[in-house]
């Protein structure tokens, strides 16, 4: 026997399973990859959408339509889910009829960027970030005032929300009527529509741990040269580029190369012109670290050097929370590292969490940031903040990195 006929009969087999294959591989690249929203956060989606009986709902990759049943079994919503891969819509079209909600919920294999959206009442989303950005024009210019749009996990940049919940990491946004509305929205909000709105910094949510330092020097290349510069892409090709091999971790330096590289001028701050750091593990695990602390420095005065190489201005000098308010003065975003346990304790991490948030502005008495993990707009008040700045605990300097472009 030959091959061709041992594998003949196998043929249909192993065609269905390529096509299995790629329905679920493909939506990977052209939006997202499936990933079932959890039942509570399903129900804090539909709570916060605010359905009304007969509200026109559209769930934008549905998946198993999980979103669109339960708000129908909740308010007789009329639903349209669509998604890019048959397997589900076939399987939402079946239960549909299984639970006699055909009439009211239909089901489109189609892709979401096709979707005539002037009917909507809420659009679900749960996608990506640069997806959700794409869609964005789309959404500005055929949703109607007072539509909805609910998003798990990633946000619209330049859309003011109307609520939120954190844990949950759901957001809500909703068409306004005024112009700004238009397609050229995210333009307006992040540039101060007549220098009335203070500009907005887009959110990116990191993608790994060690990777939110990239996330915000990602930010703040999106405030100010465009949506574009805000993908998790670029998050990690400047986290390759930037990270404390082996750590994973990054500091001032290899942040302010980063945004230096995208023509921005940087200023960086740190109390110390070296770089140390100082993690509490005893035993084997201490020493392992302690020699991979030492390549990191290394690895850190490679990044300083190149920093001045490329023109960074670097002040050292003490570093207080007074010196952040100063340098976001005109409005530009600083990327500060903080201790996060500070504003959100976790008892995974006892002895404190490392991390790179962007700090967009002063309030009263209260300090408003983008955390890449925690999500957009973080308020604390300036005392924890100060705390949160204190890395006295990791034998750490504080520092802080601002950008403004090379025009300023
Ligand atoms: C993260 S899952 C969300 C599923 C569901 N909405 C939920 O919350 O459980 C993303 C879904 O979007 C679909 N998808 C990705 N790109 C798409 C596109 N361009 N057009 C339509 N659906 C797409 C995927 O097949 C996948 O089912």
């Amino acid at each position: 026997m030959t091959p061709q006929e041992v594998l003949r009969p196998f043929l249909p087999l192993l065609f269905a399973i390529l096509l299995l294959f790629l329905s679920f591989a493909l939506p990977t690249v052209w939006g997202a990859p499936w990933f079932p929203t959890s039942r509570q956060t399903a129900d804090r989606m539909i709570e916060l959408a605010a359905l009304r009986p007969r509200d026109k709902v559209f769930d934008l990759g549905c998946g198993d339509g999980r979103i669109l049943f339960r708000a129908w079994k909740r308010a007789r919503v009329r639903g349209v889910g669509v998604d890019i891969n048959p397997w589900w819509v076939l399987m939402c079209r079946a239960k549909a009829r299984l639970l006699r909600a055909h009439r009211d919920l239909t089901f489109q294999w189609t892709n979401l960027f096709k979707v005539d959206l002037h009917e909507a009442d809420v659009v679900f989303l749960y996608l990506l970030q640069e997806t959700n950005e794409s869609l964005l024009p789309r959404l500005a210019r055929q949703l109607r005032p007072g539509a909805r749009i609910v998003s798990n996990s990633f946000t619209l940049p330049g859309w003011p929300m109307v609520a939120r919940d954190d844990g949950s990491r759901v957001y809500v946004y909703e068409m306004s009527s005024d112009d700004r509305s238009a397609i050229g929205l995210d333009q307006a909000a992040r540039t101060g529509a007549n220098g009335a709105t203070p500009p907005l910094v887009p959110y990116l949510h990191q993608m790994m741990i060690g990777s939110c330092g990239p996330a915000c020097v990602a930010m703040v290349r999106g405030h100010y040269l465009g949506l574009q510069e805000l993908r998790p892409k670029s998050e990690m090709r400047d986290w390759i580029r930037t990270w404390l091999f082996p750590f994973g971790m990054t500091e001032a330096y290899g942040l302010a190369t980063a945004l230096s590289r995208h023509g921005l001028r940087v200023k960086l701050y740190k109390e110390r012109p070296d770089f140390r750091v100082h993690f509490r593990f005893g035993g084997l695990l201490g020493l392992i670290v302690k020699a991979f602390a030492a390549w990191a420095r290394l690895y850190s005065q490679h990044f300083r050097r190149t920093a001045l190489s490329q023109g960074v201005d670097v002040r050292i000098g003490p570093v207080e929370l007074e010196l952040v308010r100063r340098a976001t003065d005109d409005g530009s975003p600083a990327v500060v590292m903080v201790d996060q346990s500070a504003y959100a304790p976790d008892a995974d991490y006892p002895d404190g969490v490392l991390h790179w948030v962007v700090v967009l502005r002063f309030e009263e008495e209260a300090v408003v940031f983008h955390d890449p993990d925690l999500g957009p707009e973080q308020r604390v008040s300036t005392a924890v903040f100060e705390k949160a700045m204190d890395l006295s605990a990791f034998q750490i300097d504080r520092q802080f990195v601002v950008a403004v472009p090379v025009a300023r």
